[in-house]
């Protein structure tokens, strides 16, 4: 058991309660919002508390000699805070081990109206508990998601921890489009009216990233094997359940890597992640079955056992257009896959995990290594079965004048001196992906809408809390 006795409060959560080591007649003190309480006739009754340490509730058996019975535990509703005292002992009823048996509770605070407690049904919609972001944490679904997202954030840590990346922390305010998509959210400090008479803060115009990448390809080329993760930005127009506008990127880069090197990481790597949640998140994962046809566990053994196809861009092309399927964007080489085809592809075409590789080059961003044919850049994406893309990576053009090509091509050679610099001075092939958290925990909870997978979404027309 951790430490369960020495937190400043001297309480142990529920998690380190109804694990295996606490023994039987032990005396603890706990606390957490109740989920339900039941008074019987008999004189007793039965809360179900939760602190968000597990999923599971404590039961705690409260009897009518207590000296705030009446006064104070017959009137606790769902919703109050509680700090219990008591003893651990053998639950008699058949959906709990043990429970505990109350010799105090301290009322830590009331539920004022509790009619008007906005959680307080068994079951709200998703999109009700979105407009509650500040207490939807409470309900078991997003008690889960939170959880697993903890244990996915820090099994990336770990991963490249393991492996011999560093972590850095590229900045949050750039001057560069690295995605060059142009969906970028300004960083000022004036407003239409002295934008004209006063100096920008930076000196120059200054937005928030879309991407670490640039500047995370500076640090692979001293330091070879490199990772940055943290807030992206994207002033996204495309109001789906796949789009945020505040989500979290992972993006590795390795030097003297091709793109060969990158989609075998980025394998592993989901690998990785997806054995550490089987391992930790059990519980949770197991309560958030929502897909009729295969359960959450089943969807992550299916991504730890089945090995990734490769297929390339142009292959893909023609199994679209060969399926018997209608789709609404219709199919031709040259444009860009939409959430549909990526679907079908990993779907019904391969049926797993799909990494689509060398796409045109001219749907993809400048910073992509030509390929010998001209036409097609070495990029990749990894699709899931139920999401579509998760990754968006690439093998980077390393070679000075290729590049000057391309970047002059879209107006960028001005603003990116540094940038090339990198290929004036020791460049090496490196590679580079970039995952989307939030994505990626849609496939792993399967929840169906991007928002219900971060703590406070951030979308056209929603920024609260
Ligand atoms: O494919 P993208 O645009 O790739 C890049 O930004 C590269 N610079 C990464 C790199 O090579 N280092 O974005 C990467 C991933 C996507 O596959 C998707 O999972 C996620 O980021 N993503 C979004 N997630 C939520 N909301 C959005 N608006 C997203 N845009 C991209
Ligand atoms: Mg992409």
């Amino acid at each position: 058991m951790r430490n369960t006795q020495s937190t400043t409060t001297n309480s142990i959560t529920i998690a380190d309660l109804l694990s295996d080591d606490v023994a039987l007649g032990k005396m603890v003190r706990t606390n957490g919002w109740i989920k339900s309480v039941r008074t019987s006739k008999a004189g007793f009754s039965f809360i179900h508390l939760n602190d968000g340490s597990c999923l599971t509730n404590l039961q705690i058996v409260v009897e009518k000699d207590l000296p705030n019975y009446t006064t104070e535990i017959c009137e606790l509703t769902t919703g109050c805070s509680i700090q219990v005292e008591g003893m651990v002992v053998e639950s008699q009823g058949k959906n709990q081990d043990i429970e505990v048996k109350a010799t105090e509770i301290k009322v830590v605070g009331w539920v004022k109206d509790p009619e008007t407690y906005p959680i307080s049904k068994k079951q709200h919609s998703l999109e009700y508990l979105r407009s509650m972001a500040h207490l939807r944490i409470r309900t078991n679904t997003f008690g889960a998601v939170s959880r697993i997202r903890h244990v996915m954030s820090k099994a990336i840590h770990d991963y490249f921890d393991q492996n011999g990346f560093f972590w850095v922390n590229t900045p949050i305010i750039t001057t560069s489009d690295c995605e060059g998509a142009g969906e970028l959210f300004r960083v000022s400090t004036l407003d239409k009216t002295t934008r004209l008479e006063h100096p920008e803060f930076f000196g120059t115009e200054a937005f928030l990233t879309v991407s670490g990448q640039l500047n995370l390809e500076a640090y692979s080329l001293s330091l070879t094997k490199v990772y940055t993760f943290g807030p992206t930005f994207r002033a996204e127009n495309s109001n789906t359940s796949r789009h945020l506008a505040e989500f979290w990127m992972v993006e590795p880069e390795i030097a003297f890597a091709n793109l060969s090197d990158n989609a075998n990481l980025a394998e592993e790597f989901l690998k990785y992640i997806s054995k550490r949640l089987l391992e930790r998140c059990q519980e949770d994962l197991i309560f958030l079955n929502q897909n009729e046809d295969i359960s959450q566990i089943q969807q992550l053994e299916e991504l730890v056992q089945k090995p990734f196809q490769i297929l390339e861009y142009t292959e893909a092309i023609e199994a679209l257009q060969s399926s018997k399927q209608s789709f609404e964007f219709p199919v031709q080489w040259g444009v860009d896959l939409k959430s549909e085809h990526e679907r079908y592809l990993c779907e019904s075409y391969i049926g797993g995990p799909v990494i689509i590789i060398n796409y045109p080059k001219d749907i993809k961003a400048f910073y992509m290594r030509l390929n010998d044919d001209n036409k097609t850049v070495a990029a990749m994406d990894v699709l899931l079965p139920g999401v579509g893309e998760i990754i968006g990576g690439s093998q980077r053009e390393e070679r000075l004048s290729v590049l000057d090509q391309r970047m002059s091509d879209e107006g960028l050679k001005k603003d990116l001196w540094w940038y090339r610099d990198l290929r004036k001075y020791g460049t090496t092939p490196h590679a580079g992906f970039g995952l989307g958290l939030e994505r990626f925990l849609l496939y792993v909870t399967g929840m169906d809408n991007i928002r219900d997978s971060i703590p406070f979404p951030r979308t056209r027309n929603t920024a609260g809390f």
